[in-house]
This record gives C-alpha cells, sequence and structure tokens, in this order.
C-alpha cells in the first residue's frame, strides 16, 4: 500500500519554522550564558562570549513575540494535532499504534507549556544577575528547569514525530512547496469570512471545547495566560527575585 506523502498547512510551516529556529537559537545561546557565567553542573571548555546576554535575550523575545501566532494557530486551525479528549485513555493502550499518535499530540501540547514556562521566567531576568555572581535568584532557577524542559520536550517532540510519520513528516515541516489551495492568497478571504461570523464562530468553539476536549481547553487558558504574564509582569516586577 503507498501512503500519500504528508502535507502540513503553509501558514504552520511558516510559524513553526520560524519559532523553531528562535527556540533552537534560545537553546543554544541559553546554554552559553549557563557556560560564560554559572558552570555550576558542569561546563565545556569554549571561550567566553561576553554579548551572549544580548543575543540570547533577543533571540528569546523574538520567540516570545512570534509564539501567540503559533498558539493561536496550534489551538484552532491545528487542534487536531494537540492533546485529545481520548488521548489520556489510548495512552493505556501500550505500543498499539494509537499510543503512539497520543504520545506525539501529548509531546506537540508539552512543546506549548515548556514554551510558556521558559517565556515567563526569562522576562524576569535581569541582566545584571549573572555576570554579579548572583546565581541564586528564584526565577533563574525557574529559568535554568525550563531550559531543561524545552530540551526534553523537544526531544520527545521529534522523537515521536519520527515514530508516527518518519523521515517523510519531519521534512514535510520544513518543505518550500504548496498546494494552489493552500496560497497565501486565500488568506485574507477566509480571514474574512471567519470575522464576518465571528460571535457565533467563537460561541460554537467555547461549546464545542467544554463539550468535547475541556483538558485542552484548559492548557490553552494556562499557555495564553501565561503569554500575557511574560508580556505584562516584568512592567509590575521592576526589581526581580
Ligand atoms: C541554560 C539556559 C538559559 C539561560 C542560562 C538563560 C539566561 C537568560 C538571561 C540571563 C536572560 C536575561 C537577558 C536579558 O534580559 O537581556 C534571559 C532572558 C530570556 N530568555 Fe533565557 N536562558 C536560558 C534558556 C532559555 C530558553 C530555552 C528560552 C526560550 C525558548 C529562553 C527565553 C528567554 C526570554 C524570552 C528572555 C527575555 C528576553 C527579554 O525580555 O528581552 N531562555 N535568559
Ligand atoms: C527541529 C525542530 C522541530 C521539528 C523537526 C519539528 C517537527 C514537527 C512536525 C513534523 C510536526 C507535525 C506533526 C504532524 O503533522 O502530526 C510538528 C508539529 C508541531 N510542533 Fe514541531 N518540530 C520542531 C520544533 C518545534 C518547537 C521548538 C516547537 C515549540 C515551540 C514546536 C511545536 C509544535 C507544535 C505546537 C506542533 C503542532 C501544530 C499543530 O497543532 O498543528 N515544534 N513539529
Amino acid at each position: 500500500m503507498t501512503r500519500s506523502a504528508p502535507y502540513q498547512p503553509l501558514l504552520l510551516r511558516i510559524l513553526h519554522s520560524c519559532s523553531g529556529i528562535l527556540a533552537i537559537t534560545a537553546i543554544i545561546t541559553g546554554f552559553l550564558v549557563y557556560n560564560t557565567f554559572d558552570k555550576r553542573f558542569g561546563k565545556i571548555p569554549i571561550p567566553k562570549i561576553n554579548p551572549i546576554q544580548d543575543i540570547h535575550g533577543t533571540a528569546g523575545l523574538f520567540f516570545l513575540l512570534l509564539l501567540p501566532a503559533l498558539v493561536i494557530y496550534s489551538f484552532h486551525i491545528g487542534q487536531r494535532r494537540l492533546l485529545q479528549a481520548d488521548s489520556l485513555q489510548q495512552l493505556s493502550q501500550f505500543n498499539r499504534p494509537i499510543w503512539w499518535v497520543s504520545l506525539q499530540r501529548l509531546a506537540n501540547t508539552l512543546m506549548l507549556i515548556a514554551s510558556v514556562l521558559a517565556v515567563v521566567s526569562g522576562r524576569m531576568m535581569k541582566e545584571e544577575w549573572l555576570p554579579l555572581g548572583e546565581l541564586n535568584h528564584i526565577w533563574y532557577s525557574f529559568h535554568l528547569i525550563a531550559w531543561l524542559l524545552m530540551v526534553f520536550c523537544l526531544a520527545i517532540h521529534l522523537l515521536m514525530s519520527a515514530k508516527v510519520g518518519g523521515v517523510p513528516l519531519l521534512l514535510s515541516i520544513i518543505s518550500w512547496k504548496f498546494r494552489p489551495e493552500d496560497s497565501p492568497k486565500n488568506w485574507f478571504s477566509s480571514l474574512r469570512s471567519w470575522w464576518v461570523n465571528f460571535p457565533s464562530n467563537v460561541k460554537g468553539e467555547v461549546g464545542q471545547v467544554i463539550a468535547n476536549n475541556l483538558v485542552l481547553g484548559i492548557v490553552e487558558v494556562f499557555v495564553l495566560v501565561g503569554i500575557v504574564a511574560a508580556f505584562l509582569l516584568p512592567l509590575f516586577f521592576a526589581g526581580g527575585e
């Protein structure tokens, strides 16, 4: 039996590629910040890079700016690929194909949760702390844990995508080819028709979430509140902890 090649919507590919590159840059430059100023849990012998905090802060900030778009896409247009109402129950069907698919959807969802923890704790960090040797701030501990979580979740995300769809699925998220009906020319008209029915669309969606997938609804609220907090909290707690 031949399987047709997996296809990813163009909008997802654009959002996902930009966020993915920024997240990986933040993970690497974050490690280099640690390797320059902290080194408590081990180090790799490479030269110190003094402006590394600025480079990392910039990558992190751009990642945060893009995150709301990826999140809104994933929870609405791409909802099918996140945690489903029956995913947790399917996780008991060990080693069956559906078990791997559920695990992959769980991994996709965890990527968004880990991202929120990283951006909130990152926003609460102060540039002055690490060069002064102040390594015991609570937000710094959270930020280090968030790094571990990002690395762990990314590994599971990649492994599960590879397990479920193999190399063709991994390549499909970075391919440049798109179908004519998926052209950016059509985005505006679909956005307009969605907007025309805005109130009933939202009511319908909220109803559907409550009826079908309450867990995902709760995760979405958590993620959205987290992103708003990442933008606003630093304005209220300028001193940091
Ligand atoms: C070992 C890992 C990491 C270390 C040591 C680290 C360190 C830091 C430091 C020192 C800052 C403050 C820099 C500044 O304000 O200019 C910061 C900010 C930030 N970090 Fe990290 N980070 C790490 C991993 C990550 C990861 C994995 C992400 C996200 C994917 C991330 C996202 C951010 C964000 C969003 C900011 C705020 C930037 C801003 O408001 O300008 N960090 N990080
Ligand atoms: C090397 C990096 C990455 C690769 C190769 C990759 C691969 C993939 C693939 C193949 C899919 C599609 C799954 C499917 O069609 O069933 C996917 C979906 C997804 N990825 Fe990634 N990923 C990467 C990094 C990331 C990062 C850093 C994040 C989070 C910031 C992320 C978040 C997501 C989310 C939320 C989805 C589901 C989207 C939806 O709901 O439609 N990925 N990824």
